[in-house]
């Protein structure tokens, strides 16, 4: 974990599917010195639901109150699908290093969605490491795409 990482204020979600995940990534997080704001669960029960975890997470990073938001459910799939709801938010299941990365670089990726019974920990934690020192590019032609997504947004909640 570099020293720019380490201020990074980075939000972490899950339900009982990712709970063991997010505690062990959360710790791992916290060791390295980042700052980490738990949106739950705080603890493992069996019939919670993402959305409950992931959406305030999801609205945490889509207003900057964190800088990067890590979801994880059993599969990543619903918490990427709940997070996606929240305009702002830009979430996608990650399972390999060059999508980690290249995500924030060209997408913007903000929130980076695990499965907990998909990956182990120490590929989670090459992959948050990749997602998390990422930046995004900047190129007009990545602007522009990112754009036509704001837009989107925009219509959706005027509609
Ligand atoms: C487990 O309940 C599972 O459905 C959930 O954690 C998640 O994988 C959903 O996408």
């Amino acid at each position: 974990m570099t020293a720019v990482q380490s201020l990074m204020r980075i939000g972490v979600a899950a339900d009982h599917g990712g709970y063991d995940l997010k505690e062990q990534l959360a710790g791992m997080l916290r060791d390295g010195g980042c700052a980490v704001v738990d949106f739950g669960a705080w603890q493992l029960v069996e019939d919670d639901d993402y959305p409950d975890f992931v959406v305030p997470l999801a609205r945490a990073v889509a207003r900057r109150k964190v800088d990067r938001g890590l979801a994880i459910c059993g599969s990543g799939v619903g918490a990427c699908v709940a997070a996606n709801k929240v305009p702002g938010a830009r979430a996608c299941l990650i399972h390999d290093i060059f999508s980690a990365r290249q995500g924030v670089e060209d997408d913007d990726l903000n929130v980076m969605c695990l499965g907990g019974r998909v990956v182990g920990q120490a590929l989670a934690w090459k992959l948050l490491e990749a997602f998390l020192a990422a930046r995004f590019n900047g190129a007009a032609r990545y602007r522009r795409r990112l754009g036509k997504i704001s837009e989107l947004e925009r219509q959706q909640v005027s509609s």
